[in-house]
């Protein structure tokens, strides 16, 4: 009997988790855990964190464990193919037999993927989007050391590559895939104070968005609606402070633990069209992620409110909104408006048109050095992007149907509207700052 005429998602799987060590000092453990795992020789691969002497510090404790380092440190934002077969190739030149990450979401992803290509004899990454495409499970140890409170990657089992050399380039695809999960996860908070505040914002409101999108799923698993919901209230009672003040230690653990459930959250109990939008965005613009998932969190959350008032009631509860007395959608409105206050209480920019530079900001530069620094997307752009949603492996979990016509709108609220409840731009007509046709 096919269950699937009825339900969409009948069995639901639930993943595992890597060890994982999480709290101050855990980062002093790394250098004795990749010797426990039988490791000689390493390869760091990480975006550099230039600036924070992080690198160096966690080199000195692989070396005082006797395990060798070799670094691949050139890591970008929104990890591209090219990075992942560099990062494959240093490893396999300097003989090393061990992956180490250190950073947020690009380096663990870079890794994950160098993993994958190492374990298939140098296979073109791009070969492996899409679920379970790897058939080869023996991959390298990998260690993930976290330092930033989104993405959940050093846990989960699954990666996001930029494909800049296929003829779908660009193209921003996920991987999911159950031996892609690291060995060991570290969360040290002593790493995360030295994060400039937009990333506190950024990371944050992906971490948000994990939390959100993985509650309102349409698979709505048992055991991951819980974590998720917590992971939503802890995000949304400590990011302003862990973002007025990186140094604030309790708001910035509660950053770790929230980045941690979210992330152990979705990975069973997926995610939805933020992150769809999102990795459309990215795969256009190489801008962050998480300021993506800040911008677009807002419109998607009113979009899906109709498939289920009850859940958004519950993310108003979970965000400390009082809600005594309304209706479902009354409350799912104070969750609306919560999460538009939280945004703007962080720096989250009213919209993509409006985005200004931030640090290590990559639009226009790199691969993407013929493409704008300014998002201002004409129709046939935002239909592209459209597309590029539409087609995400997040978005047949949403739990809103979407038509072609519902990705262009709220891609064109995100580009250009304000960041408010039934502010909605149904055409480009007179919009201001509109990209004009190439040739025109
Ligand atoms: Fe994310």
């Amino acid at each position: 009997m096919d269950v699937s005429k009825v339900f969409q998602y009948a069995v639901r799987l639930v993943r595992i988790m890597p060890r994982a060590l999480i709290g101050p000092g855990a980062v002093e453990l790394a250098g004795a855990e990749a010797a426990g795992m039988g490791l000689k020789h390493v390869l760091f691969v990480t975006t550099g964190l230039r600036g924070t002497g992080i690198i160096d510090e966690v080199k000195g404790i692989f070396e005082k464990a006797g395990v060798a380092v070799s670094i691949y440190d050139k890591v970008e934002s929104n990890p591209k193919d090219y990075n992942v077969m560099d990062a494959y190739k240093l490893y396999v030149e300097d003989k090393c037999d061990g992956f180490v990450s250190i950073g947020g979401g690009s380096s663990h992803d870079a890794t994950k993927g160098a993993r994958v290509v190492a374990t298939h004899d140098g296979r073109n990454i791009n070969e492996f989007e899409g679920r379970n495409k790897s058939d080869r499970v023996n991959r390298p140890p990998h260690i993930a050391i976290n330092t930033t409170v989104g993405t959940g990657a050093e846990t989960t089992a699954m990666y996001v590559i930029t494909d800049t050399t296929s003829p779908k380039a660009p193209f921003k695809w996920v991987a999911v895939d159950l031996p892609s999960i690291a060995t060991l996860a570290i969360n040290d908070p002593t790493l995360f104070t030295t994060l400039p505040k937009e990333y506190i914002a950024y990371t944050g409101f992906d971490t948000m968005s994990h939390g959100s999108e993985c509650y309102t799923s349409n698979i709505n698993h048992p055991l991951a609606n819980p974590v998720a919901l917590d992971a939503v209230r802890l995000a949304s009672e400590n990011l302003r402070e862990a973002y007025a003040n990186p140094k604030n230690y309790d708001a910035m653990m509660n950053m770790v633990w929230a980045e941690y459930m979210a992330g152990y959250a979705f990975m069973s109990g997926s995610l939805g069209i933020i992150h769809s939008l999102s990795h459309a965005v990215c795969a256009y613009y190489d801008i962050h992620h998480g300021l993506n998932n800040g911008v677009g969190i807002a419109r998607v959350w009113e979009f899906n409110v109709p498939s289920s008032p009850k859940k958004f009631a519950d993310l108003a509860r979970a965000m400390g909104e009082d809600t005594t007395g309304l209706s479902n959608i009354q409350a799912a409105d104070r969750a609306i408006d919560a999460v538009i206050r939280l945004a703007k209480d962080v720096g989250i920019p009213e919209n993509f048109s409006t985005v200004k530079p931030y640090p290590k900001m990559r639009m226009g530069t790199g691969w993407y050095a013929n493409r704008p620094k300014e998002i201002r997307s004409d129709e046939a752009e935002i239909k592209k992007m459209a597309e590029h949603l539409m087609n995400d492996v997040c978005t047949p979990v949403n739990p809103r149907v979407v038509t072609m016509e519902d990705a262009r709108q709220i891609l064109r609220d995100c580009i250009y509207g304000r960041m408010a409840r039934n502010a909605h731009i149904t055409s480009l007509e007179g919009v201001e700052g509109v990209r004009k046709p190439v040739g025109v």
